[in-house]
Protein backbone atom coordinates (compact mmCIF):
# COMPACT_ATOMS: atom_id res chain seq x y z
CA UNK A 1 0.00 0.00 0.00
CA UNK A 2 2.43 2.24 1.07
CA UNK A 3 4.29 1.34 -2.56
CA UNK A 4 0.90 2.61 -4.58
CA UNK A 5 0.82 5.72 -2.01
CA UNK A 6 4.47 6.12 -3.19
CA UNK A 7 3.82 6.12 -6.80
CA UNK A 8 0.60 8.06 -6.94
CA UNK A 9 2.44 11.00 -5.42
CA UNK A 10 5.13 10.83 -8.27
CA UNK A 11 4.85 13.07 -11.40
CA UNK A 12 2.81 11.76 -14.50
CA UNK A 13 5.75 11.06 -16.43
CA UNK A 14 7.70 8.70 -13.42
CA UNK A 15 4.10 7.18 -12.89
CA UNK A 16 3.94 5.92 -16.67
CA UNK A 17 7.27 4.59 -16.95
CA UNK A 18 7.25 2.70 -13.39
CA UNK A 19 3.98 0.96 -15.46
CA UNK A 20 5.22 0.57 -18.13
CA UNK A 21 8.28 -0.87 -16.66
CA UNK A 22 6.39 -2.96 -14.51
CA UNK A 23 3.68 -4.19 -17.93
CA UNK A 24 6.97 -5.07 -19.91
CA UNK A 25 8.62 -7.36 -17.16
CA UNK A 26 5.43 -8.68 -16.50
CA UNK A 27 5.08 -9.90 -20.48
CA UNK A 28 8.39 -11.03 -20.19
CA UNK A 29 7.78 -12.73 -17.67
CA UNK A 30 4.60 -14.81 -19.49
CA UNK A 31 6.79 -14.79 -22.95
CA UNK A 32 9.57 -17.45 -21.02
CA UNK A 33 7.15 -19.00 -19.44
CA UNK A 34 5.83 -20.04 -22.90
CA UNK A 35 8.72 -20.33 -23.89
CA UNK A 36 9.90 -22.64 -21.23
CA UNK A 37 6.95 -25.07 -21.56
CA UNK A 38 7.79 -25.35 -24.98
CA UNK A 39 11.35 -26.40 -24.99
CA UNK A 40 9.78 -28.97 -22.03
CA UNK A 41 7.49 -30.69 -24.88
CA UNK A 42 10.44 -30.67 -27.37
CA UNK A 43 12.62 -32.23 -24.79
CA UNK A 44 10.36 -34.84 -23.96
CA UNK A 45 9.20 -35.53 -27.60
CA UNK A 46 12.84 -36.50 -28.48
CA UNK A 47 13.22 -38.24 -25.29
CA UNK A 48 10.28 -40.30 -25.85
CA UNK A 49 11.89 -40.71 -29.77
CA UNK A 50 14.82 -41.73 -28.64
CA UNK A 51 13.41 -44.52 -25.87
CA UNK A 52 11.38 -45.58 -29.03
CA UNK A 53 14.73 -46.03 -31.05
CA UNK A 54 16.89 -47.78 -28.20
CA UNK A 55 13.77 -50.25 -27.62
CA UNK A 56 13.89 -50.70 -31.36
CA UNK A 57 18.00 -51.22 -31.72
CA UNK A 58 17.87 -53.57 -28.30
CA UNK A 59 15.10 -56.10 -30.04
CA UNK A 60 17.60 -55.97 -33.02
CA UNK A 61 20.31 -57.00 -31.05
CA UNK A 62 18.73 -59.45 -28.96
CA UNK A 63 18.13 -60.73 -32.41
CA UNK A 64 21.12 -60.80 -33.78
CA UNK A 65 22.59 -62.45 -30.26
CA UNK A 66 20.23 -65.23 -30.27
CA UNK A 67 21.44 -65.95 -34.09
CA UNK A 68 24.81 -65.79 -33.36
CA UNK A 69 24.33 -68.01 -30.40
CA UNK A 70 22.51 -70.41 -32.83
CA UNK A 71 25.68 -70.25 -34.97
CA UNK A 72 27.91 -70.93 -31.67
CA UNK A 73 25.82 -73.98 -30.97
CA UNK A 74 25.95 -75.16 -34.67
CA UNK A 75 29.91 -74.49 -34.66
CA UNK A 76 30.02 -76.59 -31.72
CA UNK A 77 28.08 -79.54 -33.10
CA UNK A 78 30.16 -79.22 -36.40
CA UNK A 79 33.20 -79.39 -33.89
CA UNK A 80 32.15 -82.46 -32.29
CA UNK A 81 31.56 -83.97 -35.61
CA UNK A 82 35.61 -82.88 -37.00
CA UNK A 83 36.71 -84.51 -33.90
CA UNK A 84 34.91 -87.46 -34.39
CA UNK A 85 36.24 -87.51 -37.92
CA UNK A 86 39.65 -87.40 -37.31
CA UNK A 87 39.34 -89.80 -34.76
CA UNK A 88 38.29 -92.17 -37.58
CA UNK A 89 41.17 -91.36 -39.58
CA UNK A 90 43.53 -91.87 -37.32
CA UNK A 91 41.85 -95.38 -36.28
CA UNK A 92 42.30 -95.87 -40.21
CA UNK A 93 45.80 -94.35 -40.55
CA UNK A 94 46.88 -97.05 -37.65
CA UNK A 95 44.93 -100.15 -39.30
CA UNK A 96 46.90 -99.08 -42.26
CA UNK A 97 50.23 -98.84 -40.50
CA UNK A 98 49.87 -101.87 -38.89
CA UNK A 99 47.00 -104.33 -39.38
CA UNK A 100 47.85 -104.13 -43.85
CA UNK A 101 51.78 -103.11 -43.71
CA UNK A 102 52.16 -106.57 -41.20
CA UNK A 103 51.09 -108.69 -43.64
CA UNK A 104 52.44 -107.02 -46.50
CA UNK A 105 55.96 -107.72 -44.98
CA UNK A 106 55.33 -111.17 -44.84
CA UNK A 107 54.00 -111.29 -48.33
CA UNK A 108 57.42 -109.94 -49.35
CA UNK A 109 59.05 -112.16 -47.11
CA UNK A 110 57.60 -115.56 -48.08
CA UNK A 111 57.46 -114.35 -51.79
CA UNK A 112 61.58 -113.77 -52.01
CA UNK A 113 62.23 -117.78 -49.99
CA UNK A 114 60.05 -118.91 -53.11
CA UNK A 115 61.82 -116.91 -55.85
CA UNK A 116 64.78 -118.22 -53.90
CA UNK A 117 63.41 -122.06 -54.36
CA UNK A 118 62.17 -121.69 -57.68
CA UNK A 119 64.13 -122.92 -60.71
CA UNK A 120 66.00 -119.92 -62.06
CA UNK A 121 66.16 -118.65 -65.85
CA UNK A 122 64.91 -116.57 -67.62
CA UNK A 123 61.29 -116.86 -69.20
CA UNK A 124 60.14 -118.66 -65.93
CA UNK A 125 56.62 -118.50 -65.37
CA UNK A 126 57.27 -119.02 -61.82
CA UNK A 127 59.66 -116.66 -61.25
CA UNK A 128 58.12 -113.94 -63.41
CA UNK A 129 54.62 -113.74 -61.09
CA UNK A 130 57.03 -113.78 -58.31
CA UNK A 131 58.57 -110.74 -59.38
CA UNK A 132 55.17 -109.49 -60.09
CA UNK A 133 54.08 -110.00 -56.98
CA UNK A 134 57.17 -108.40 -55.44
CA UNK A 135 56.69 -105.12 -57.86
CA UNK A 136 52.92 -104.66 -56.66
CA UNK A 137 54.08 -105.39 -52.83
CA UNK A 138 55.96 -102.18 -53.10
CA UNK A 139 53.89 -99.98 -54.88
CA UNK A 140 51.63 -100.89 -51.89
CA UNK A 141 53.79 -99.76 -48.93
CA UNK A 142 54.88 -96.90 -50.68
CA UNK A 143 51.52 -95.99 -51.08
CA UNK A 144 50.71 -96.94 -47.85
CA UNK A 145 53.80 -94.73 -46.48
CA UNK A 146 52.84 -91.67 -48.67
CA UNK A 147 48.95 -91.73 -47.22
CA UNK A 148 50.60 -91.86 -43.83
CA UNK A 149 52.81 -88.92 -44.56
CA UNK A 150 50.02 -86.62 -46.00
CA UNK A 151 47.58 -87.82 -43.21
CA UNK A 152 50.68 -86.32 -40.68
CA UNK A 153 50.41 -83.65 -42.83
CA UNK A 154 46.98 -82.64 -42.97
CA UNK A 155 46.37 -83.02 -38.68
CA UNK A 156 49.78 -81.06 -38.31
CA UNK A 157 51.82 -84.05 -36.86
CA UNK A 158 54.30 -83.74 -39.80
CA UNK A 159 57.62 -82.73 -37.68
CA UNK A 160 61.10 -82.89 -38.94
CA UNK A 161 63.71 -84.41 -36.65
CA UNK A 162 67.31 -81.94 -37.44
CA UNK A 163 70.61 -83.25 -36.80
CA UNK A 164 74.15 -82.24 -38.36
CA UNK A 165 74.95 -85.33 -41.24
CA UNK A 166 77.07 -85.71 -44.67
CA UNK A 167 75.20 -84.62 -47.28
CA UNK A 168 77.93 -86.22 -50.01
CA UNK A 169 76.96 -89.32 -47.72
CA UNK A 170 73.42 -89.29 -48.04
CA UNK A 171 73.16 -88.54 -51.99
CA UNK A 172 75.48 -91.61 -52.10
CA UNK A 173 73.23 -94.01 -50.21
CA UNK A 174 70.26 -92.61 -52.67
CA UNK A 175 72.18 -92.49 -55.92
CA UNK A 176 73.26 -96.34 -55.14
CA UNK A 177 69.47 -96.95 -54.32
CA UNK A 178 68.26 -95.48 -57.58
CA UNK A 179 71.19 -96.42 -59.93
CA UNK A 180 69.94 -99.74 -59.56
CA UNK A 181 65.85 -99.03 -61.07
CA UNK A 182 68.31 -96.82 -63.47
CA UNK A 183 69.74 -99.50 -64.88
CA UNK A 184 67.16 -101.54 -65.39
CA UNK A 185 65.74 -99.13 -67.87
CA UNK A 186 68.96 -98.54 -69.36
CA UNK A 187 69.33 -95.19 -68.18
CA UNK A 188 72.54 -93.24 -67.79
CA UNK A 189 72.92 -91.44 -64.33
CA UNK A 190 75.34 -89.34 -63.28
CA UNK A 191 76.22 -87.22 -59.80
CA UNK A 192 78.22 -83.83 -59.82
CA UNK A 193 79.28 -83.44 -56.15
CA UNK A 194 80.85 -79.89 -55.48
CA UNK A 195 82.00 -79.34 -52.60
CA UNK A 196 82.77 -82.93 -52.15
CA UNK A 197 82.14 -82.31 -48.29
CA UNK A 198 79.08 -80.80 -46.93
CA UNK A 199 77.55 -81.06 -43.43
CA UNK A 200 74.02 -79.67 -43.17
CA UNK A 201 71.76 -79.34 -40.50
CA UNK A 202 68.44 -80.79 -42.00
CA UNK A 203 66.56 -84.11 -41.20
CA UNK A 204 68.22 -86.95 -43.18
CA UNK A 205 65.41 -89.37 -43.44
CA UNK A 206 62.83 -86.49 -45.13
CA UNK A 207 65.79 -85.08 -47.27
CA UNK A 208 66.66 -88.79 -48.45
CA UNK A 209 62.94 -88.97 -49.28
CA UNK A 210 63.03 -85.60 -51.79
CA UNK A 211 66.18 -87.11 -53.47
CA UNK A 212 64.57 -90.37 -54.05
CA UNK A 213 61.16 -89.27 -55.08
CA UNK A 214 63.12 -86.35 -58.01
CA UNK A 215 65.53 -89.26 -58.87
CA UNK A 216 62.64 -91.58 -58.92
CA UNK A 217 60.55 -89.65 -60.55
CA UNK A 218 63.33 -88.73 -63.29
CA UNK A 219 64.02 -92.66 -63.90
CA UNK A 220 60.43 -93.31 -64.18
CA UNK A 221 59.11 -90.77 -66.61
CA UNK A 222 62.74 -90.89 -69.10
CA UNK A 223 62.80 -92.91 -72.13
CA UNK A 224 64.62 -96.04 -72.02
CA UNK A 225 68.95 -94.41 -73.17
CA UNK A 226 68.14 -91.37 -71.92
CA UNK A 227 70.79 -89.21 -69.13
CA UNK A 228 69.86 -87.95 -65.60
CA UNK A 229 72.12 -85.62 -63.99
CA UNK A 230 71.82 -84.71 -60.46
CA UNK A 231 74.11 -81.82 -59.09
CA UNK A 232 74.26 -79.88 -56.37
CA UNK A 233 76.47 -76.93 -55.04
CA UNK A 234 76.73 -74.60 -52.04
CA UNK A 235 75.57 -70.81 -52.26
CA UNK A 236 75.54 -68.23 -49.61
CA UNK A 237 74.70 -70.64 -46.76
CA UNK A 238 72.39 -72.93 -49.14
CA UNK A 239 72.56 -75.79 -50.21
CA UNK A 240 70.85 -76.42 -54.05
CA UNK A 241 70.25 -79.57 -55.49
CA UNK A 242 69.39 -80.28 -59.30
CA UNK A 243 67.79 -83.34 -60.68
CA UNK A 244 67.98 -82.66 -64.53
CA UNK A 245 66.63 -85.34 -66.85
CA UNK A 246 66.05 -85.56 -70.51
CA UNK A 247 62.70 -86.99 -70.33
CA UNK A 248 58.92 -85.89 -71.58
CA UNK A 249 59.35 -82.63 -69.80
CA UNK A 250 55.92 -80.98 -68.01
CA UNK A 251 53.66 -78.34 -69.98
CA UNK A 252 54.01 -74.71 -68.60
CA UNK A 253 50.05 -74.51 -67.86
CA UNK A 254 51.01 -77.89 -65.76
CA UNK A 255 54.30 -77.13 -63.79
CA UNK A 256 52.20 -74.73 -61.40
CA UNK A 257 50.08 -78.36 -60.46
CA UNK A 258 52.04 -80.95 -60.00
CA UNK A 259 52.94 -80.20 -56.46
CA UNK A 260 49.63 -80.82 -55.64
CA UNK A 261 48.39 -83.39 -54.26
CA UNK A 262 47.18 -86.76 -56.50
CA UNK A 263 48.43 -84.06 -59.05
CA UNK A 264 49.26 -86.43 -62.21
CA UNK A 265 49.68 -84.58 -65.55
CA UNK A 266 47.45 -85.53 -68.93
CA UNK A 267 49.47 -84.70 -70.56
CA UNK A 268 51.57 -87.35 -70.75
CA UNK A 269 50.85 -90.58 -69.63
CA UNK A 270 54.13 -92.79 -69.75
CA UNK A 271 54.83 -92.86 -66.25
CA UNK A 272 50.84 -92.33 -64.58
CA UNK A 273 50.10 -96.25 -63.95
CA UNK A 274 53.23 -96.71 -61.01
CA UNK A 275 51.87 -93.51 -58.59
CA UNK A 276 49.27 -91.39 -56.95
CA UNK A 277 50.31 -88.05 -57.28
CA UNK A 278 51.48 -87.65 -53.90
CA UNK A 279 55.70 -88.03 -53.81
CA UNK A 280 56.18 -84.33 -55.57
CA UNK A 281 53.53 -82.58 -52.54
CA UNK A 282 55.10 -84.27 -49.87
CA UNK A 283 59.14 -83.48 -50.90
CA UNK A 284 57.34 -79.82 -51.18
CA UNK A 285 55.85 -80.02 -47.73
CA UNK A 286 59.85 -81.61 -46.85
CA UNK A 287 61.24 -78.71 -48.24
CA UNK A 288 58.85 -75.81 -47.00
CA UNK A 289 59.58 -77.42 -43.33
CA UNK A 290 63.25 -76.71 -43.78
CA UNK A 291 62.32 -73.38 -44.81
CA UNK A 292 63.73 -73.90 -48.19
CA UNK A 293 61.85 -74.03 -51.69
CA UNK A 294 61.67 -76.52 -54.39
CA UNK A 295 60.55 -75.78 -58.10
CA UNK A 296 60.33 -77.23 -61.55
CA UNK A 297 62.19 -75.94 -64.76
CA UNK A 298 61.03 -77.11 -68.41
CA UNK A 299 61.57 -75.62 -71.74
CA UNK A 300 58.12 -77.73 -72.17
CA UNK A 301 56.69 -81.01 -73.41
CA UNK A 302 58.99 -83.71 -74.82
CA UNK A 303 62.32 -80.98 -73.95
CA UNK A 304 62.98 -82.89 -70.69
CA UNK A 305 62.46 -81.37 -66.75
CA UNK A 306 64.97 -79.77 -63.99
CA UNK A 307 63.65 -79.99 -60.64
CA UNK A 308 65.93 -78.41 -57.95
CA UNK A 309 65.49 -77.45 -54.19
CA UNK A 310 67.12 -75.72 -51.56
CA UNK A 311 67.46 -75.58 -48.15
CA UNK A 312 69.51 -73.20 -45.68
CA UNK A 313 72.54 -74.88 -44.11
CA UNK A 314 72.96 -73.29 -40.99
CA UNK A 315 70.45 -74.12 -37.90
CA UNK A 316 70.42 -70.40 -37.29
CA UNK A 317 68.22 -69.77 -40.18
CA UNK A 318 65.64 -71.89 -38.99
CA UNK A 319 62.81 -70.70 -36.96
CA UNK A 320 61.25 -73.77 -35.39
N1 LIG B 1 60.82 -85.81 -64.16
C1 LIG B 1 59.55 -85.63 -64.57
N2 LIG B 1 59.27 -85.52 -65.89
C2 LIG B 1 58.02 -85.32 -66.32
N3 LIG B 1 56.94 -85.21 -65.52
C3 LIG B 1 57.15 -85.31 -64.21
C4 LIG B 1 58.46 -85.52 -63.65
N4 LIG B 1 58.35 -85.57 -62.30
C5 LIG B 1 57.04 -85.40 -62.03
N5 LIG B 1 56.32 -85.24 -63.16
C6 LIG B 1 54.86 -84.98 -63.25
O1 LIG B 1 54.40 -84.61 -61.95
C7 LIG B 1 53.39 -85.51 -61.50
C8 LIG B 1 53.42 -85.65 -60.01
O2 LIG B 1 54.59 -86.29 -59.56
P1 LIG B 1 54.58 -87.03 -58.18
O3 LIG B 1 53.96 -86.11 -57.17
O4 LIG B 1 55.96 -87.52 -57.88
O5 LIG B 1 53.58 -88.22 -58.37
P2 LIG B 1 53.75 -89.60 -59.13
O6 LIG B 1 55.21 -89.86 -59.34
O7 LIG B 1 53.15 -90.57 -58.17
O8 LIG B 1 52.96 -89.48 -60.40
C9 LIG B 1 53.68 -86.79 -62.26
O9 LIG B 1 52.55 -87.61 -62.36
C10 LIG B 1 54.10 -86.24 -63.61
O10 LIG B 1 52.96 -85.86 -64.36
MG1 LIG C 1 56.72 -89.56 -57.83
Amino acid sequence: MLIIEYIRQLSYPIYYTVLTAALLLLTFWIARRFAMRKMKRVVMKAEHNYQQQIAALQMQLSGKVSMLESMVEKLKLSNQELNRLSEIRSKFMSIVAHDLRQPLTSIQGFTSVLMMDSPQGGGNNEQMALNNILKATDNMNQLMADLMDISMIESGKFKMDFKNFNFNQLLNDVFTLQQVNAQKKGIFLTKYEYPTDVTIYADRFRISQVLNNLLGNAIKFSPQGGRIEIRYFVQNGWLVCYVDDEGPGIAYDEQGKIFQKFHQSDKDRSGRKQGWGLGLSIAQEIVNAHNGEIGVESPGLGHGALFWFRIPMEPASYSA
